[in-house]
């Protein structure tokens, strides 16, 4: 038995941080969008075969690194059995680049195999066995539009927003997410996030006017992260100079996103941000179950 899910990139509408925590990590709130960007994976069932991983891409190599082999040996962990898997692994979405990829696609082989390996582990168990692989990965579980608190792994559904048209641009390099939150803590003289913007966004998520959402788009990351590779910064004003409606960078970078009013100023932007040569993606924000996805 074969199953191919797509699992999609995400973009960040809001990401605020709150302070430190004990464990290293940063006390987030963020708004979450899953985005039609999408790897592809399929999954064969493959008993005795262990997990063989094949595809990815130069920057996520079909190794035991990778976090779709990562999340295969964490769920094989919670039953004794043969499990085996072949994973082959389309990459679409940019590596460092703050779109989720390997997260997502972490999520998407948590899905598949409890259902190929016919498991039967609830959601919750996936969240938790997620949280453990990345704080992203949870989010991928719920995906559409939700909230994300804690270190990013405690996720709440919120109303889908009518779909929204937007302009990813990546400006070719990629950001360690570790190095752009190290960076982020050499600058910080207190910590924001006393306004709420996240609350702010999901009341104008709810508004539905685009205008609305775009005035609330916020990244408190956006600073080190443009302090540590400026053609972040640019590929931003670059979006902005060509007359998205706002813009703003997608967690910890390198990519960056414009909001736009419908698929025809999606175009234009992408036909005026071209001569810049960056890899770029016109795609929409999408409800999950994403297609394909199971
Ligand atoms: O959880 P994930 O593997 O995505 O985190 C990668 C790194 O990003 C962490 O090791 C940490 O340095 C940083 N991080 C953080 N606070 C978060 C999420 C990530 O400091 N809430």
């Amino acid at each position: 038995m074969t199953l191919t899910v797509l699992a999609p990139a995400k973009i960040n509408l809001t990401l605020e941080i709150l302070g430190t925590r004990a464990d290293g990590f940063h006390e987030l709130r963020s708004v979450m969008q899953a985005i039609s960007l999408h790897d592809s994976l399929t999954f064969e069932d493959a008993p005795g075969e262990g997990i063989i991983v094949m595809g990815g891409s130069p920057d996520a190599p079909p190794d035991e690194s990778n976090l779709v082999y990562r999340a295969a040996k964490a769920l094989s962990e919670q039953s004794a059995g043969e499990f085996g898997a072949r994973i082959a692994l389309r990459k679409r979405i940019p590596v460092g680049a703050g779109l989720g990829g390997g997260s997502s696609d972490a999520a998407a082989t948590l899905v598949a195999l409890n259902k190929l390996w016919r498991l039967g582990l609830p959601k919750h168990r996936l969240m938790e066995i997620g949280a453990s692989l990345g704080s992203d990965v949870p989010f991928f579980l719920t995906g559409g539009t939700a909230m994300a608190e804690g270190r990013g792994e405690v996720v709440t559904e919120i109303e889908q927003p009518a779909p929204i048209w937007i302009v990813v641009v990546w400006p070719g390099l990629k950001l360690a997410t570790p190095q752009v939150y190290r960076r982020y803590d050499e600058e910080v003289v207190n910590f924001p996030g006393k306004d709420n913007l996240t609350a702010q966004m999901v009341l104008a998520l709810a508004g539905s006017s685009l205008e609305g959402i775009g005035l609330h788009l916020h990244n408190d990351l956006e600073p080190a992260a443009f302090a540590l590779a400026t053609p972040v910064r640019l590929a931003k004003e670059r979006l902005l100079d060509a007359a998205v409606v706002a813009a703003s960078m997608s967690g910890s970078g390198s990519s960056v996103f414009g909001l736009v009013r419908d698929e025809a100023h999606a175009n234009l932007i992408a036909d005026r941000m071209r001569p810049a040569g960056y890899w770029m993606s016109v795609c929409q924000t999408v409800c999950l179950p994403f297609e394909g996805e199971i």
